[in-house]
């Protein structure tokens, strides 16, 4: 698919904020620092568009960008970042729950995890959670130009089969790197098919 234009709408605090449209959306969530901003920078091909930092807690809002005035992507805070104490932790939980449970045109919720560390508790609970309550996820592996493509393949597969004790249906997966590209096609690719579904 081709990006044509991509912009920034609007930051919102409260999922019930957000714009009021029937467009469909892919969001994008996961722990701070994993990529998520970096990926829909790299997606849309605007290096700026979403704002991203070495440093974790960096998005602390929901952000929706209008791409090819037909859907949106959304850039939601990190989830697990203690270092801005409980309160803000409890704040960004409470807005992400909200925003996952009640945004009916939320088509898919792109779930990012590191490709380098194996499966990490509060991402397995996160996404037992989805399953829960009956929310259409997709994996990505991100950064994966941080380590030669044998390790991530094991990394992934053992994800896989992590996933395949709790799950009967392995959901979809894409592997990525924002700094080389990979994994755009696959994942533009992606959000076409569901579009037209
Ligand atoms: P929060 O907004 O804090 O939740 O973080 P985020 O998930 O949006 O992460 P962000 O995109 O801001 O990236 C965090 C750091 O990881 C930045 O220094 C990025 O440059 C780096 N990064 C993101 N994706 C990649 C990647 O694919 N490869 C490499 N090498 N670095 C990456
Ligand atoms: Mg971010």
């Amino acid at each position: 698919m081709e990006i044509t234009s991509a912009e920034f709408v609007i930051s919102n605090s409260r999922a019930d904020m957000c714009p009021k449209t029937n467009l469909p959306e892919y969001a994008f969530i996961g722990r701070s620092n994993v990529g998520k901003s970096s990926l829909i920078n790299m997606l849309t091909q605007r290096s700026k568009l979403a704002m991203t930092s070495s440093t974790p807690g960096k998005t602390l809002l929901i952000n929706h960008f209008l791409v090819n005035k037909e859907w949106y992507l959304v850039d939601l805070p990190g989830y697990g970042y203690a270092q801005r104490g409980k309160k803000m932790m409890d704040k960004i939980k409470k807005m992400i729950e909200d925003y996952v449970l009640t945004r009916e045109q939320m088509t898919c919720l792109f779930v990012l995890v590191d490709s380098r560390l194996s499966p990490q508790n509060n991402d397995l609970k996160f996404i037992e959670w989805l399953g829960e309550n009956g929310i259409p996820f997709a994996i990505i592996f991100t950064k994966a130009d941080k380590q030669s493509t044998s390790k991530t393949n094991r990394n992934v597969e053992l994800y896989l089969k992590t996933l395949q004790e709790q799950w009967e249906e392995l959901p979809p997966y894409f592997i990525s790197s924002s700094e080389k590209k990979t994994g755009r096609d696959e994942i533009l690719n992606y959000i076409e098919s569901v579009n037209r579904s």
